[in-house]
């Protein structure tokens, strides 16, 4: 679960044709776990009736200023209990009320009252989104602590293509668990690599594994959500850029090698989760080979090993906190700790290739944990979200190279 889950979520509507798309973020936080309380402006009555936000939520929705609930003066009552609040649309109109202070409809009257982490999803058209009044509203807005989610280009109500699409329902939710997680990597420079490579023998085919990238993936958007600025090196795999991270998409090992160096300069914590080819064709063969080019009906493809990328990282760690994975058989995990010696990391990951808890593309990991004092930890069976969850609070409550045998090889 993640960290919506039993917290209270005022959602704001305000008059905008992108209504229509709040009614599927209510449902997205609902799903995640949260108590969602709606709050509607009347130009947002308008777009979408309050019906379908009760309907959707369980709770009566909040249409007027002076009105009770339960028995209670509501804009007295929400404020105090909301751990969060998401404004989605918010017009231009809205956003300049926020940024000045006016509180004179339901959302902005709720907005004064709170002291909930607040995001703001705008939506509007192009101009009114580059109008010089709305870009002060925003960053007057920015400088309360309020998170806004840009708007993204396209197709506009109004029948022109520019930016001010609010964004997608699934992106806000984001952001909202992001406003709500611990921020214990807040302004950390964060790297993870996630997926499998594909080392070519041919133009038209190529070495690769089973991985799904899962992992790597679910790292890089747990660190995100506690506040890192993370990048993302995966291989090819079919998972949508998480919100808010770099994603840097390449097939090869020799590819992933380039990016993650690069980007090693600034990181200083490393999640290296994806499946590297150990083994490369000496040649790639232009062109296909041709069934008939094998004699006798064989045909061998001379391999040769591929650069280890996590070993060059620990070998230039310079106080960088490290965190390696290992695929090892089931009964085969001891290894990893001879691993994680080798290649100087301060943490290895150890996950199954076989038997019934088979990491490979797996939405659960039985993962055991190696330290450099010689420590192992055998997790249970977790989601995948979970492992990074708890890896990353393992992590963050260790300083770099503060574990025995560390030390800077750079
Ligand atoms: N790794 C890497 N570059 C490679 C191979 C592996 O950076 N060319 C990284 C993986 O991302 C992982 C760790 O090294 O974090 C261990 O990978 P694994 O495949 O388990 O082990 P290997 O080092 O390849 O050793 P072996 O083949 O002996 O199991």
């Amino acid at each position: 679960m993640g960290y919506l889950s039993g917290r209270t979520v005022v959602l704001g509507v305000s008059g905008g044709i992108a209504a229509y798309k709040s009614c599927e973020l209510a449902r997205l936080l609902i799903e995640a776990g949260a108590d969602v309380h709606v709050v509607m402006t009347h130009g947002g009555q308008k777009f979408v009736t309050p019906l379908t936000f009760e309907t959707l939520t369980g709770h009566p929705v909040m249409t007027e200023v002076f009105a009770l609930s339960e028995s209670k003066i509501w804009h007295v009552d929400l404020p105090g209990r909301a751990d969060a609040a998401v404004i989605a649309p918010a017009t231009a109109n809205i956003v300049g009320k926020i940024a000045h202070g006016i509180a004179d409809d339901p959302v902005t009257t709720f907005l004064m009252a709170t002291r909930a982490r607040v995001v703001v999803a705008p939506a509007m058209n192009t101009a009114m989104y580059e109008h010089p009044a709305y870009r002060e509203n925003e960053a007057r807005i920015r400088s309360f602590g309020h998170v806004m989610v840009e708007p993204g280009e396209g197709f506009l109500a109004c029948g022109v293509v520019g930016k001010g699409r609010m964004a997608e329902p699934e992106t806000i939710r984001e952001h909202v668990e992001r406003v709500l997680a611990p921020q214990s990597l807040a302004g950390k420079h964060v790297l993870v690599t996630a997926g499998p490579t594909r080392e070519y023998w041919d133009d038209a085919r190529f070495i690769s594994n089973p991985s799904t990238g899962k992992m790597g993936f679910a790292l890089a958007r747990e660190a995100w959500r506690r506040g890192a600025d993370v990048t993302l090196v995966t291989g090819p795999v079919g998972l949508p850029d998480p919100v808010g991270v770099r994603t840097e998409r390449v097939e090869t090992a020799d590819q992933m090698w380039e990016r993650t160096m690069t980007a090693y300069a600034r990181a200083e914590v490393v999640f290296m989760a994806a499946a590297v080819g150990d083994f490369v064709p000496e040649a790639r063969r232009p062109g296909k080979v041709r069934k008939r080019d094998a004699a006798e009906g064989e045909i061998s493809i001379p391999l040769r090993l591929n650069r280890d990328i996590l070993r060059a990282l620990g070998e230039r760690k310079n106080g960088k906190l490290l965190v390696g994975f290992a695929a090892e058989p089931a009964g085969a995990f001891e290894s990893a700790g001879a691993k994680l010696r080798e290649k100087n990391v301060d943490f290895l990951v150890a996950n199954p290739i076989d038997g019934p808890d088979r990491a490979f593309a797996a939405d659960e990991n039985r993962v055991s944990l190696f330290r450099r004092d010689g420590r192992r930890e055998d997790w249970p069976k977790l989601t995948k979200d979970d492992v990074a969850r708890r890896l990353i609070e393992v992590v963050c409550g260790t300083k770099a190279d503060t574990t025995e045998g560390g030390g800077s090889h750079g």
